[in-house]
């Protein structure tokens, strides 16, 4: 088969049809092409309408995943399902130019990967706010920076990719958020990648599910990409919330327990809270896909915690103590007992505290 073409979709009820129209007619010089919908279970039904359209027309299938959420992984899974040589990945949502599909299908003859780009002559990005506009450039940026990416739009949605190349990196993939291109890209290093210019349309039905979290989520990934997997993007989040308790033990501490408790017992109470707002946000972000949500698990899960922080604060204070004693400087004795109980901390809690097998996301 030539291409296999993967959309993703999550509540797209509105655009599904309309994107298989144009991706027929882009497609009519030829025949052997399948379309595959990855759908996450959408509440408007999308994936009933992906399979009305399959019996119409043996060479759209549909894939309603019923067990996963997730946009990356909903590429990944589509990418593995094509059974086409080119595999070409895209919006269901008509943002892009269907009429490009058989200029990326064909860059194949010449490279890996083949990426339809905003940032070039030629593309464009409609009418973005300046907040997106601005977050894609950094983006951008640093993935060029850090991983020396040459692509003009790393963060594209829209791309096309052979499969034997897939093939070589798909278990390897860590699909996360927005950032497949940048994470397949980067495993396969590809030096020169073709681009496909193309304006990116205004969204006519249905919203973009683009948020917040997906913006942190890759900058994450990139020092996790960037460290070739040295430091996880979960051990990052994970020292942002140490950081973060930093913060709460002395503003609660002057704020509040100085006053309820006084000075000694206050500081107690301080180190508690802290311990407490690390512990949920540990729960609900770094350990998001484990988390404890039963009053029984969230009990054991902050007694564990505890714990284990409290082993930490021992060691901590021990790596500080000797190597103080063998005459580093106090700041960097400090720094040292910091970073080794911060890595034990780390995985005492992926390994107990949260252990057991990740629910996807
Ligand atoms: N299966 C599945 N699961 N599909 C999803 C999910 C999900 O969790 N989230 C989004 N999609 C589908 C949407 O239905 C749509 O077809 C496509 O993925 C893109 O999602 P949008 O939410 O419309 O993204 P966007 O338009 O805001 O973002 C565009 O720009 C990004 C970078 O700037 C897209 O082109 C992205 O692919 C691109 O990374
Ligand atoms: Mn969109």
């Amino acid at each position: 088969m030539y291409a296999s073409i993967i959309l993703p979709t999550y509540n797209e009820a509105g655009s599904l049809p309309r994107a298989i129209e144009a991706l027929r007619a882009a497609l009519s010089g030829r025949e052997d092409w399948e379309v595959i919908v990855v759908d996450d279970n959408s509440p408007d039904g999308t994936w009933q309408i992906a399979q009305e359209l399959g019996r119409a027309d043996a060479r759209i299938r549909c894939y309603r995943r019923l067990d996963r959420r997730g946009l990356s992984s909903a590429i990944v899974d589509g990418l593995s399902l094509g059974t086409g040589e080119r595999l070409l990945v895209m919006d269901a949502d008509l943002q892009h130019d269907t009429s490009k599909v058989p200029e990326l299908l064909a860059a194949l003859d010449t490279a890996d990967v083949s990426v339809g780009s905003r940032f070039m002559r030629g593309g464009g990005t409609g009418e973005w706010s300046r907040r997106r506009l601005l977050l894609s450039r950094l983006a951008t940026l640093a993935c060029r920076m850090v991983l020396g990416l040459r692509t003009s739009d790393p963060m594209s949605g829209f791309f096309a990719v052979r499969r034997e190349a897939f093939l070589k990196v798909a278990a390897r993939l860590n699909p996360r958020g927005y950032k497949l291109l940048m994470e397949m890209l980067t495993l396969l290093r590809v030096k020169p990648v073709a681009e496909v210019p193309y304006v990116f349309s205004p969204r006519l039905v249905g919203e973009s599910k683009l948020s917040g979290a997906v913006v942190w989520e890759f900058f994450l990934s990139l020092a996790e990409l960037g460290t070739r997997n040295l430091i996880s993007a979960r051990f990052l989040k994970y020292a942002l919330v140490g950081l973060s308790g930093v913060g709460v033990q002395y503003a609660s501490f002057y704020l509040l327990w100085r006053y309820v408790l006084g000075e000694e017992a206050g500081t107690f109470a301080a180190i508690g809270t802290a311990a407490l707002s690390n512990y949920l946000a540990n729960n609900s972000w770094t350990f998001s896909e484990r988390r404890h949500s039963s009053t029984a698990d969230v009990l054991r899960g902050f007694g564990l915690f505890v714990v284990i922080s409290a082993c930490g604060a021992f060691i901590n204070q021990s790596v500080t103590w000797y190597l103080q004693h063998l005459g580093a400087l106090l700041p960097l004795a400090m720094a040292a007992g910091i970073a080794v109980s911060t890595v034990w901390n780390y995985f005492l809690n992926l390994d107990l505290t949260w252990k057991g097998h990740a629910r996807p996301e």
